[in-house]
């Protein structure tokens, strides 16, 4: 490959392929006419291993995502000299070397969609809060298995109503989750975030702000993540702060697994210090065959809501990352690099958005 080419690490279609499924390696976003036009070329793949560091060496513009994501370490950047930008089609772009990209002095821009699919996400937290509470997948597992032991079932099932619950990260998704757990009547509604919510926004939500982790984990009966996974948030739920939480509290992760040490949220589990773990984020993706939360459980056998990385990947999702990927490339094309300010993680290699760290110099886009 020379300048000018496009390289895309999608999830593999296969034998489930559909003209629908947007996101698949196959379709390519469905946007190899668009990128023709443009007299670029596209290779479009769900290979993520050394048979695509070629690629990566000439390519111009590299479109991956978080749902099969292909590491784009300092090497790789280094090894890239054509490279102009990345692009994710979804949001979070945490599998991007970003500090590397931002110290190295590079003009290179870092764009995801945002709000693509932050509500697939927030219905999908919602989701796997309620799973967890009510004890639902052991009863259906029970009832297509012929059983009906409801003493079984309801020795381990509560109500949301009268909980609290707790969100570490109160951005985009988080304010989703707060305004779709209101109408629940919790108990009490918590949040934590170095950047505050304004006073319109938290009173929709009646939520109140803590002022650290740990002050949110000793209070939630719920605990769930929607923070993005940079050098602050890595390793952030461990046997430490795990100690603090309430007793029997469930947490629910679909930021990124490795905001979690895998073994001690397992451990924490079958201790009974966690009720249950819940979400749709592993590392590393996909994850091995035996990796700690793919059989996770409680005392009772139960407290295990995980599935693969598939609430930010439905078709609705896949839609509009779709298009929002072709609006970032015609941006770029068109050489105006108008982009949505929302959507900038990098801009020609200086930050433009505080979420990846309260620690980063953020220019600005707007
Ligand atoms: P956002 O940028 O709107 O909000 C993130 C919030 O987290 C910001 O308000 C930021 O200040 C806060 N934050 C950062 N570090 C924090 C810390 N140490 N403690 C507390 N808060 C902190 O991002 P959005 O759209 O809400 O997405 C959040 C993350 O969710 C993404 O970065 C991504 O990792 C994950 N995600 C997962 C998806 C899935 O399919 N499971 C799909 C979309 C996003």
């Amino acid at each position: 490959m020379s300048a000018g080419k496009i390289l895309a690490v999608l999830f593999k279609g296969g034998e489930y392929n559909t003209p629908k499924l947007l996101g698949s390696a196959e379709n390519a976003l469905g946007l190899k006419k668009f990128i023709q036009e443009h007299n670029r070329s596209i290779f479009s793949t769900s290979d993520k291993g050394p048979e695509i560091d070629d690629y990566i060496k000439e390519a111009e513009v590299i479109i991956s995502t978080p749902f099969n994501p292909v590491y784009i370490s300092k090497e790789r950047i280094d090894s890239a000299k054509n490279l102009k930008l990345l692009i994710t089609a979804g949001v979070g772009s945490d599998h991007v070397d970003l500090d590397h990209i931002n110290k190295s002095g590079r003009d290179i821009s870092v764009l995801e969609v945002t709000g693509s699919n932050t509500t697939s996400v927030a219905e999908h937290v919602v989701l796997t809060i309620l799973s967890l509470v009510k004890n639902f997948i052991p009863a259906h597992q029970n009832a297509m298995e012929g059983g009906w032991d409801i003493a079984k079932i309801s020795r381990d099932a509560y109500d949301l109503e009268g909980k609290v619950v707790g969100t570490i990260g109160a951005g985009r998704i988080g304010y989703k989750v707060l305004e779709r757990l209101y109408p629940f009547k919790t108990k009490e509604l918590l949040y934590y975030d170095y950047q505050p919510l304004s006073e319109e926004l938290r009173s929709k939500v009646d939520a109140r702000r803590v002022d650290s982790i740990e002050e949110l984990v000793a209070q939630s009966d719920i605990v769930t993540i929607n923070a993005p996974l940079h050098a602050g948030t890595k390793s952030l739920v461990n046997k430490e702060l795990l100690s603090k939480f309430k007793p029997g509290a469930l947490l629910v992760n679909t930021a990124r697994g490795a905001i979690c040490n895998a073994q001690d949220v397992a451990d924490a589990v079958k201790s009974g210090q966690l009720r249950g773990y819940g979400g749709d984020v592993w590392y590393p993706q996909p994850a091995p065959k035996d990796h700690p939360w793919r059989t996770l459980s409680n005392q009772y056998g139960d407290g295990n809501a995980m599935t693969p990385h598939v609430s930010g990947a439905n078709l609705d999702a896949q839609a509009r990352y779709a298009l929002g990927v072709k609006n970032i490339l015609q941006s770029y094309f068109s050489g105006k690099f108008d982009y949505r300010p929302q959507d900038v993680i990098l801009l020609h290699g200086q930050y433009a958005t505080k979420a990846y760290g309260s620690d980063k110099e953020v220019v600005d886009v707007n």
